[in-house]
């Protein structure tokens, strides 16, 4: 997996590469040839007192060591720079991946590890990648020379690297196969002490609320104290193993000498190859201790890298298909002759049927969506102009849930059972039910967060799954029912909806999502901070920013899932009262469990469990439908209560 992982992301490197395999092998080499220069050095200018001969030799050595130098600084330097852009693509790549994710494999690999992966598993391979080019290349070539050049030093003391270089190896294979467990635990470990923390800190006010701090402490030393224990035994090992080579490395050194001494007295080797054996055998015991230190960082970046491998092979559910069907393309003939129906007002024109702010200016006329020019320029073709001519009323998709089932996957039962239901332009559609019902699910099956088991959901005719998702979302604004704002200012969260929105049409949403207030006494308006998640905004005031982001978005379908939830009676009501022309023309849905939110609304689809039970208006469902009418009841009397 690993090399997998590393000839991928390495390929668009591929002369850098080369580089520093070149650059290492001078290096190598040249360290390799400093020994026999040193023996003649001893034996044909020390022995013979020919100082000229030690002087050009010398010489000699010490530009081969220039090179040497030289070469290894850029070895480093190339293989460095490398290994980091390598391991910036690798963590791009974990990026984009996860971003592409579902909510289905979201779920599957979980966020904290998913974190753990795009940080410290990709440091594991960049790490080894490093290492690889600053070591692990140098490592072959420098054993296979030593043995060469130790050879053709002293074939006699050269049986002695027989006994030595495999007990070294063996010594260090041991404390490899001991170490690949464990850093295979530390990583699970890692993601423990990542999931225990994310929890804590986001969930900081339960915590604090319940008293459960002690707990929670307990539960956090537990994970640091299990990643203490792993990482300790790591440590453990490494500390036996570094004595052990280096009582290897100091009781060789003592037997070449031992047995060399012995040579040279009976004249069989000269003194020079003795001390150049002895740098050979150094040279080739830190070879081989190089390669073994290498193969013990390999386990973990191998573990780090089937990490990193499950997340970049998994494939999202929602993909693009081959070839997406344009929405605005079919919507474009379903519109023909729908057209004209409605008046544009030039903005800042006289009002059309807005008694309430006429003359306001800023709202007067169609001014909020009027014009459509950005549409216009997004679509090509036709469907652009129509959707020009259609003006304010150019949102004409229409979705439909057609038996729409849908199951979490493990789940036995499906949460949605053949849900059919139309979202007309122009109108509003509610679906109502208690709790667990359905609700966010059916929901997200519209801008394909999820995808239907069986069935389909057809926007503008066409199947979402045959349509590109992101051309998809274009057409949807939702408002989910945990809202989320992302750090930054309210105008940047609001302008998540559309970037190109201009102060006024920011001010705008506002407004209709009675956030206008509220925001005006924030200290710098629209330039007021947001925290991350919202959390500085009231439960009440996040739901309506989200409502204003959604609102700035323009869509042909306007999702308000459990929007109004958070809103008192008052606000709601007023907000209900001006949404229908800020979002005219687009499919509006509205969940919520209050009936006073949808009881005006065109149709109302009773969700009971998971399947529709009822629908039309609120009157003949009061009339007819024995679950509307609990619904209905239970809120009542716990309004006359009140
Ligand atoms: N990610 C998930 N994995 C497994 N089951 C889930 C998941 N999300 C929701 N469910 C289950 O699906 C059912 C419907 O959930 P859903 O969120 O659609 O309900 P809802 O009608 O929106 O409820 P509420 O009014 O409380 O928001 C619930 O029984 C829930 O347990
Ligand atoms: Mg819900």
């Amino acid at each position: 997996m690993l090399i997998r992982v590393l000839r991928r992301f390495l390929r668009p490197y591929r002369r850098d590469v080369a580089l520093v395999v070149a650059l290492q092998l001078v290096q190598t080499l040249a360290a390799l040839s400093l020994p026999t220069l040193n023996a003649d050095i001893i034996d044909d200018g020390v022995v013979r007192g020919d100082t000229g001969y030690i002087m050009r030799t010398g010489a000699v050595m010490l530009g081969i060591t220039a090179v040497q130098v030289t070469c290894a600084i850029l070895a480093v330097y190339v293989g460095a720079r490398t290994a980091m852009t390598a391991g910036r693509d690798l963590r791009s790549a974990v990026f984009d991946r996860v971003q592409r994710f579902s909510l289905a494999e979201m779920g599957r690999f979980g966020a904290p590890s998913l974190i753990t992966r795009s940080t410290n598993d990709v440091q594991q391979v960049q790490m080894v990648t490093l290492l690889t080019f600053t070591i692990m290349v140098m490592a072959p070539i420098m054993m296979v020379g030593g043995v060469v050049m130790a050879l053709h030093q002293d074939v006699g003391l050269s049986a002695l690297l027989l006994v030595v270089v495999p007990l070294l190896a063996v010594v260090m294979g041991l404390a490899i196969w001991r170490m690949g467990p464990l850093f295979r635990k530390m990583q699970k470990r890692l993601d423990r002490i990542n999931l225990v923390l994310r929890e804590q800190i986001a969930g900081v006010r339960v915590v604090r609320s319940f008293n459960r701090q002690p707990t929670e402490r307990e539960r956090f030393e537990g994970a640091s104290t299990e990643l203490f224990r792993t990482a300790l035994g790591v440590g453990r090992l490494m500390a036996l193993v570094f004595p052990a080579v280096m009582l290897i490395m100091n009781a060789s050194s003592a037997a070449v000498i031992w047995f060399g001494a012995g040579r040279i007295d009976d004249g069989a080797m000269p003194v020079g190859s003795l001390v150049a054996f002895l740098n050979y055998l150094m040279q080739i015991l830190m070879s081989v201790l190089m390669a073994v230190m290498m193969f013990m960082m390999v386990p973990r970046a191998q573990v780090s890298a089937e990490r990193l491998g499950e997340v970049l092979a998994t494939d999202p559910e929602i993909v693009a298909p081959a070839e997406p069907v344009r929405l605005a393309t079919v919507g474009a003939a379903a519109r023909a002759g729908t057209g004209g129906a409605a008046a544009a007002g030039p903005p800042g024109g006289p009002a059309v049927g807005d008694g309430v702010r006429a003359g306001n200016g800023v709202r007067a006329g169609n001014g909020f969506r009027g014009g459509d020019g950005f549409r216009g320029g997004d679509v090509p073709g036709a469907a652009g102009e129509l959707r020009g001519a259609d003006g304010a009323l150019g949102r004409h998709l229409a979705v439909e849930l057609d038996g729409a089932t849908f199951g979490y996957a493990g789940a036995q039962a499906p949460v949605l059972r053949d849900v059919t239901l139309r979202l007309e332009p122009g109108r509003t559609t509610a679906v109502i039910g208690s709790t667990g019902a359905g609700k966010t699910t059916l929901v997200n099956l519209i801008p394909r967060l999820i995808d239907v088991t069986a069935g389909a959901v057809r926007m503008g005719g066409v199947d979402v799954r045959e349509v590109d998702p992101r051309e998809l979302r274009e057409h949807v604004a939702l408002v989910p029912q945990k809202a989320y704002l992302f750090s930054g200012t309210v105008a940047s969260t609001l302008r998540h909806g559309r970037p190109a929105a201009t102060d006024a049409e920011l001010w705008e949403a506002l407004e209709v999502a009675q956030a206008r207030d509220f925001v005006e006494a924030l200290p710098g308006g629209l330039d007021a901070p947001v925290e991350q998640g919202g959390t500085n905004f009231s439960g009440g005031q996040r739901q309506r920013l989200a409502i204003a982001r959604a609102l700035v978005r323009r869509a042909d379908i306007y999702l308000f899932d459990d929007a109004f939830s958070a809103l008192d009676y008052a606000t709601d009501a007023r907000l209900r009262a001006v949404l229908p022309r800020a979002t005219r023309g687009a499919a509006v849905l509205v969940v919520a469990q209050r009936v006073a939110s949808i009881r005006d609304a065109d149709t109302i689809v009773v969700l009971d469990a998971g399947q529709v039970v009822g629908s039309g208006t609120h009157q003949e469902l009061m009339d007819a439908n024995a679950t509307y009418q609990e619904i209905v009841l239970s809120q009542l009397s716990a309004e006359e209560a009140a």
